[in-house]
């Protein structure tokens, strides 16, 4: 009576250099609250990211950029309980990590009081000096390059980046400079599939794709997406994974392993 479950081997962060050595898929989605987390666990998923995509998916905002501090600490806490053998990361949300003290400080909070084992933020450049901070302070760090959806304003929209040779170059030279001061995993949101699979080639550290083709180091798409309840219209990149299965497992099941087979993504998925 009230068993608990065995304790489940925690995936780490040096695991997942590992896969890519090993040429494994890792496969992700996000997830913002306890009972998803459980079912991407059951799944077999390796790592949950708590997107500040909750913004729009969850708060029903038209971009990330209103998503709070408190708000990432609450959803990352509640997916924290719901798992046990994935790595967590969770978004630091748009203006939380502009200057070091602050990122510094915000990081904390998602590791300490969220549970998250990894910060994701967006953007090289100026980002470099605060990913280098991160990680002399012991914090992991996922960089997140192409499509930037806290830069939406200046990007004028959610538009594939890279598709021209100067902001390909661009987008070549991040990804370097990224890896260069200490991310340990990179996410490419919307470049293209070529564009995708140099960068991959070219670092050491693992890329993880959403609408950037299957030559990534792995995969993630946004809960919503996967269980095809996003409002308004579904990303060309992402795929309803439950329509033709029974239940939400099944689903997230069918997408792990669709990734893991190289299925996912498809052509019709990629730019
Ligand atoms: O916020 C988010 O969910 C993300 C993924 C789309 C990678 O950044």
């Amino acid at each position: 009576m009230y068993a608990q479950p065995a304790p489940a081997v925690k995936i780490t962060v040096p695991d997942l250099q590992a896969r890519k050595q090993r040429g494994e898929k890792i496969v992700s989605i996000t997830a913002y609250d306890a009972a998803i987390a459980a079912r991407a666990d059951e799944a077999g998923v390796d790592l949950v990211l708590v997107g500040d995509s909750l913004g729009m998916v969850v708060q029903g905002h038209p971009s990330t950029l209103p998503v709070t501090m408190d708000a990432m600490v609450y959803h990352t806490a509640c997916v924290a309980r719901g798992l046990r053998r994935p790595l967590l990361v969770a978004d630091l949300p748009f203006m939380s990590y502009r200057r070091e003290d602050l990122a510094l400080a915000n990081a904390a909070r998602l590791l300490a009081e969220g549970g998250a084992a990894m910060v994701k933020l967006e953007g090289a450049d100026w980002a470099c000096a605060i990913i280098h901070a991160l990680k002399r302070h012991d914090v992991p760090v996922c960089a997140h390059l192409g499509l930037t959806p806290q830069a939406v304003h200046r990007l004028g929209g959610y538009k594939v980046q890279g598709r021209d040779e100067a902001s390909a170059a661009r987008l070549r030279a991040d990804a370097r400079a990224v890896q260069d001061v200490g991310a340990d995993l990179l996410v490419l949101e919307c470049v293209p599939a070529a564009l995708a699979a140099d960068i991959t080639r070219d670092l050491a550290i693992p890329t993880i794709g959403i609408g950037a083709g299957a030559a990534c180091d792995g995969q993630v798409l946004v809960v919503n997406d996967l269980l095809g309840i996003t409002q308004g219209k579904r990303p060309r990149f992402s795929k309803d994974f439950l329509a033709g299965t029974h239940s939400v497992l099944d689903a997230i099941s069918a997408y792990a392993a669709a990734v893991r087979s190289g299925e996912f993504p498809a052509p019709e998925h990629t730019y």
